[in-house]
């Protein structure tokens, strides 16, 4: 199996990223699909589920890590007068998630860093809520990032984890193959793993939701969106990644694995004891 490196993933999310704003707009995420509507609602709609499951409350500091295109940190401003710090690897999406904050005239609420989740430009003790949305699951050193998260919280500061995992070990290796080298992880982890890390990091499991019926949903509405309009998205692209897009880039056996109960999705809140 490769082993994928920061720069091959950094590397993904700035080609990607005029791909995944058509796609997705303002966030790249599971959305919640409680009935049809399209898939920028579905995601703004996870964003409030998140928020109601994780109990945030107004006025809190919340630091987003992976935080993209910062939809979220948009949200989470407005709606519970956060201030809000994004952190992500990619130099490109922390600059469209800084134009777009300004033009909504929410720069003084939402401040950009660029940062690794596993070295937090962060001071000890110092946020209400770490949200760490569809993000863990590309991380290199998953353990690593959970002790950093610990380490960046107030004493019962909570972690909001909405991720990507794997539902059966069993199937690691066809998961990985179909999904995972698609996108340059290493290793997906189940569930049963990411909360033996938060433990271990001193932290306690507050709530634990499956959320795979709506990554199936997101799955079909992505691959419809690329079929639709594949010519467009090509022009959007460096060359060699138009085989992810091409002849349906694998996302009907990814579909396959989520419908087969091999890869889910999940939302886990912690908190720091
Ligand atoms: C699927 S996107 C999700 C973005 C955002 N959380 C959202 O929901 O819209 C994953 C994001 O994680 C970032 N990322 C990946 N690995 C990272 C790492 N090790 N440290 C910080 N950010 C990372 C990527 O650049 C990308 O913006």
């Amino acid at each position: 199996m490769s082993a994928f490196t920061d720069a091959q993933t950094r590397d993904y999310y700035e080609s990607y990223s005029d791909v995944y704003a058509l796609i997705w707009s303002q966030q790249m995420h599971t959305g919640y699909f409680d009935r049809p509507k399209n898939l920028e609602t579905a995601c703004a709609d996870m964003n409030h589920y998140l928020a109601a499951v994780a109990e945030i409350t107004a006025g809190s500091s919340v630091l987003n890590v992976g935080c993209g295109r910062g939809g979220t940190d948009r949200f989470l401003a407005r709606q519970f007068d956060a201030s809000v710090t994004g952190i992500d690897i990619s130099q490109r999406q922390l600059e469209e998630a800084s134009r777009e904050a300004k033009q909504a005239g929410l720069d003084k609420a939402i401040r950009y860093e660029y940062g690794l989740m596993t070295a937090l430009p962060a001071a000890d003790a110092s946020f209400d809520y770490v949200w760490v949305q569809e993000a863990l699951f590309h991380c290199h050193d998953k353990n690593q990032a959970v002790r950093e998260f610990h380490r960046v919280l107030k004493p019962g500061g909570r972690a909001i984890i909405e991720d990507t995992v794997l539902l059966h070990p069993a199937a690691k290796a066809e998961v990985m193959a179909a999904f995972g080298e698609r996108v340059f992880i290493n290793s997906l982890s189940t569930s049963a793993e990411y909360e033996e890390a938060f433990l271990a990091a001193g932290f306690r499991l507050v709530t634990k939701n499956d959320l795979t019926d709506h990554l199936a949903s997101t799955y079909r509405a992505i691959a419809d969106y690329i079929a639709a309009n594949i010519q467009e998205l090509k022009q959007k692209i460096d060359q060699k990644y138009w085989p992810t897009l091409e002849n349906d880039g694998g996302r009907e056996r990814t579909l396959k694995l989520v419908e087969e109960d091999k890869l889910g999705c999940v939302c886990l809140v912690f908190e720091k004891s």
